[in-house]
């Protein structure tokens, strides 16, 4: 189901394509002439340029899509899609299959930052005690969960419709490329989603990509 990943200059891959149950992601470097754009600028032509090549897959003729209130993106009739960025890379998650009721996707990029600003406003007290003692390894640690947090909250969002933040939900497990999160906290509108969600993650020299499909 996975295959392909290359953070390679220049390229378009394909990160998954299962046909069967119709979701195709794909991500890129600026392979494109994204030249002396805006940063939003280039993000939309990346997302642009990567959403007309799926749609191409999948046999869809229009590409384009809108905004809801909460900033989620709106396709058209039966297709569900998410859609990040990140320095020169982008990445969708598009489906058309009616059994797919959720998805999500992010990408986070990997440098010197306030990991421990980081970890104490994302991460639940829980999660910071399961971290790693060598420095890097709880550092990317923190990336990973940060990175699945907004993948649920991208995934759920469109459901939920209702803002909610990195203290609701815990992981409750995790193996090299599977997360297992669930909800916490009281909020009315997560109510109905008791089950934990898995989340795929993983690392592309200094890029983790998380994704979400429910
Ligand atoms: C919305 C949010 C998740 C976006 O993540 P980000 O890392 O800042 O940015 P990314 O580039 O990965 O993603 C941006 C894309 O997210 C999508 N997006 C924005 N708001 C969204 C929402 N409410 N629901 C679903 N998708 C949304 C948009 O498609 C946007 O791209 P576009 O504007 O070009 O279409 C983040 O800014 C945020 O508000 N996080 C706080 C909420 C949260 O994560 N809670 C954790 C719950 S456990």
């Amino acid at each position: 189901m996975l295959f392909d990943l290359k953070f390679d200059n220049q390229t378009v891959f394909s990160l998954l394509d299962n046909r069967d149950a119709g979701f195709v992601a794909y991500c890129c470097e600026h392979g494109i002439n994204v030249g002396n754009l805006t940063k939003r600028d280039k993000e939309k032509q990346l997302v642009s340029y990567l959403l007309q090549t799926v749609f191409t897959k999948l046999s869809i003729p229009d590409v384009s899509y809108t905004h809801g209130v909460g900033g989620q993106p709106l396709f058209r009739e039966g297709i569900k899609g998410s859609i990040t960025h990140c320095g020169n890379y982008a990445a969708v998650l598009v489906s058309t299959d009616p059994k797919i009721h959720m998805l999500g996707i992010d990408l986070e990029h990997f440098h010197k930052r306030n990991f421990t600003g980081i970890a104490k406003r994302v991460l639940t007290i829980k999660e910071v005690e399961n971290l790693a003692d060598a420095p890097e390894q709880r550092e990317r640690e923190i990336m990973s969960l940060f990175s699945a947090k907004e993948t649920i909250f991208k995934a759920h969002y469109p459901l939920v419709k209702e803002w909610f933040g990195f203290q609701e939900a815990q992981c409750v497990k995790k193996n090299k490329s599977e997360i297992l999160m669930s909800f916490i906290g009281q909020r009315k509108a997560l109510m109905g989603f008791n089950m934990p969600v898995s989340i795929h993650y993983l690392w592309q020299d200094d890029y983790v990509l998380t994704y979400l499909l429910s």
